[in-house]
């Protein structure tokens, strides 16, 4: 059921490097065996922030799309699609714009961070005031339950629930809900006094498990068409229909993937190795990282906690290897390239399998484009049933 459903999106910036793999599409491989997964290109995001440079986008599109498929990405498993392809992510955007207060976005802390940090450009637009909103729109559209996202979007999921619990306030009433929602618990059959019993419980006594369950019992109830199930989600709670559920975040743990300067691995910082680096230029870039400057002569001991080079065998190499660096640095034992080559050899490892898939894309690019049609093709059934509610519900089923 789409409480289940993951949905996450990237903007399209170029070459995806090995914080984006450690830090969020390792975690999209994980999850796509275990959930519906949808994975936008969220090309109109990219617009809001680079709306005066436009060539670029394209190409990063599908470099990006072929590094989700290198990185493991399955399109037997995932829907891959790209935003602006699927309009109704844009419709429903304008729909919501309609009960979303200014003073909503205006709070969001990446609007002004973003507007001083990228001072160069004018994002006083009425497209980067509302970037937060199209991706509500982006997450509402499939109703999904989860969205996996680094700490720093929370503040959008947030504003996401805000907005779809206006909605459903809004355009959730009907004049005879009680009695409609229980015409479809009697639907429910047997599973229906189960739900009376659970609602109950979560009602008076506040018991959230009874909660949990009863919204499971929904999600197996065969009887009941979406629009009763909207009406039970709902009267769960004692609220209307809730056409727009509430999606939760969840929180991607903080990629602790360092960069080549000990620093977060950031194009910005200009500090990356990107997923399918060449393995040459892999090695020279780790070869010429900086080590622990007290290390000035090779018999000069170091201290590993002072390394950049440290940080990456933490992702890189086995306790037995750490524990060789430990000793040998502090008693100037090993050289610093030596101390090094072991991360090398683990970087190009897990390279090597994402060269592999990455080939046939490349040999072959219509295979790309192809398996974005028919994501987009996918997401866009999903979309249109959405936004069909969306209009009805707000007086626009004509
Ligand atoms: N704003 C997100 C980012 O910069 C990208 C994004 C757009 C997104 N739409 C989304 C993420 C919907 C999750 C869900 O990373
Ligand atoms: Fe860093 Fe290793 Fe050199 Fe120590 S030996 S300073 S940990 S690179």
């Amino acid at each position: 059921m789409f409480a289940d459903r993951v949905l996450s999106g990237m903007r399209p910036t170029g070459k995806l490097h090995l914080g984006h793999y450690h830090g969020v599409i390792k975690n999209w491989t994980s999850l796509q065996n275990e959930h519906e997964c949808l994975f936008m290109v969220a090309d109109w995001h990219a617009l809001t922030t680079n709306y005066d440079e436009v060539g670029i986008i394209e190409k990063s599109i599908w470099d990006m799309v072929i590094d989700w498929l290198a990185a493991g990405v399955d399109p037997e498993k995932a829907t891959i699609f790209i935003q602006s392809k699927v309009p109704q992510h844009a419709e429903l955007h304008l729909a919501l714009s309609m009960v979303t207060p200014l003073g909503w976005l205006e709070r969001v802390p990446t609007y002004k961070d973003q507007i001083d940090k990228l001072s160069h450009k004018d994002l006083t637009t009425y497209g980067f005031l509302g970037y937060p909103l199209l991706q509500a729109a982006d997450i509402l559209i499939y109703k999904a339950g989860r969205v996996p996202v680094g700490e720093d979007q929370v503040p959008h999921i947030e504003l996401t629930r805000e907005v779809a619990r206006r909605f459903n306030h809004l355009y959730g009433r009907e004049p005879n809900f009680e009695e409609l929602a229980k015409a479809a618990v009697k639907k429910m059959g047997k599973a229906g006094k189960e739900f009376d019993q659970l609602r109950v419980r979560y009602l008076q006594d506040g018991d959230g498990e009874a909660l949990l369950k009863a919204r499971e019992l929904l999600g197996a109830s065969q009887n009941l068409g979406a629009i009763d199930g909207e009406r039970l989600l709902g009267y769960l709670e004692n609220k209307g229909k809730i056409i727009l559920p509430e999606a939760e975040a969840l929180l991607t743990e903080a990629s602790k993937m360092p960069g080549l300067d000990g620093q977060k691995m950031s194009k910005s910082y200009g500090n990356t190795i990107t997923m399918r680096e060449e393995p040459a230029a892999v090695s020279k870039k780790i070869r010429a990282m900086p080590t622990d400057p007290a290390r000035v002569r090779r018999t000069d001991a170091g201290d590993p906690a002072k390394c950049p080079v440290w940080q990456l065998h933490q992702v890189y190499t086995d306790s037995a290897t750490r524990e060789w660096v430990q000793a040998g640095c502090t008693s100037a034992g090993i050289g610093c390239l030596e101390c090094k080559q072991p991360v090398i050899e683990g970087v190009l490892k897990e390279q090597q399998p994402m060269f592999e898939r990455a080939q046939q894309y490349l040999d072959n690019p219509q295979l790309v484009k192809d398996i974005v049609a028919d994501g987009c093709a996918r997401a866009g059934k999903i979309a249109q049933d959405t936004m069909r509610e969306v209009r009805e519900a707000m007086g626009l089923g004509y």
